[in-house]
């Protein structure tokens, strides 16, 4: 039976009380990370809490615990729950009050909910790659802010998952942003395209680990959008995310990219990927 987090107390999963009229139930008005657990530690735990203190500043939340809190309650979650590979998910809404738009009074603490998954790293979609489907981005314009509203989000995945592909590519009116859950990359020429972090995108955390690699390796990259057609018309293609590592990109809309297969920058980035998973652990 796991072992939940709520406002202070770990409780079972079955004992967990959410009231109705919490808003993250009402209106999405809340923030939320997901932080892996490689060898039962946290990875990259302060990168994510830091972005959670951004996204929580910019829709007016105050956070109840600091990132330290944060991360002992993330470790306790852990151990409790025997975690080796997994991760980590952490929601804080506005609160609970009558149902009413504008933010209630200060008198309303924010929720806080925490829990933790075993999940195995995605071994075969990093290994074989998978196929994208390209999906208008119909979101709204704060996509920096890691927000629980996701339903233009949620509606990509399904329309992804329905055309048999694992991820939605998604550009506004021919330019391609991100992916439903995810960080989108293209390699033409031996260079890496992706997306700047703007307004339009979640500057992910493994985006920024592989911003990182990419330098160490001395492979150029360059943070300019790029169209759906050239999407096309790159030698290769992954994504990235906290779950899905650096996931090769074997198809676009059905058309094969990089013969079918993963391609070699983007396997020489999983490669260091995997050998940096330890040196990060280990807070080198
Ligand atoms: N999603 N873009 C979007 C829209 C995302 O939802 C995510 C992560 C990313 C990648 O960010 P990071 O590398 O920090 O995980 C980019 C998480 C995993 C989720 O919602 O489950």
């Amino acid at each position: 039976m796991s072992t939940y987090f709520k406002d202070g107390q770990y409780t079972k999963q079955s004992e967990m009380k959410i009231s109705v009229d919490d808003r993250g139930y009402y209106f999405g008005d809340g923030v939320y990370e997901v932080i892996k657990v490689y060898n039962s530690e946290l990875f990259t735990a302060r990168e994510h809490l830091e972005r959670l203190v951004q996204s929580a500043n910019k829709i007016k939340i105050s956070l109840p615990y600091t990132v330290d809190q944060f991360i002992d309650i993330a470790n306790e979650l852990i151990a409790s729950n025997q975690i080796t590979v997994g991760h980590i998910y952490i929601q804080v809404t506005r609160g609970a009050a009558p149902r009413a738009h504008q933010f209630p009074g200060t008198e309303v603490m924010p929720v806080v909910v925490a829990y933790a998954v075993s999940n195995p790293r995605p071994v075969q979609a990093i290994t074989n790659g998978v196929a994208l489907k390209s999906v208008e981005d119909v979101r709204w314009l704060r996509c920096d802010i890691k927000s629980l509203n996701l339903l233009g989000n949620v509606l990509a995945k399904q329309e992804a998952h329905e055309a048999d592909c694992v991820e939605a590519l998604l550009h506004r009116n021919g330019t391609v942003t991100e992916g439903s859950s995810s960080n989108m990359f293209g390699v033409k020429n031996g260079v890496i395209y992706t997306h700047p972090a703007t307004n339009l995108i979640l500057n992910g955390i493994t985006r920024q680990v592989v911003l990182k690699l990419c330098k160490e390796q001395g492979i150029e990259v360059v943070e300019e959008s790029f169209s759906l057609e050239e999407s096309m018309d790159m030698d290769e293609f992954f994504f990235t995310s906290t779950t899905a590592e650096i996931t090769p990109v074997t198809s676009i809309d059905g058309k094969l990219i990089s013969k079918g297969e993963p391609g070699l920058v983007t396997l020489k980035l999983q490669e260091a990927f995997t050998l940096e998973i330890p040196l990060i652990l280990a807070g080198k």
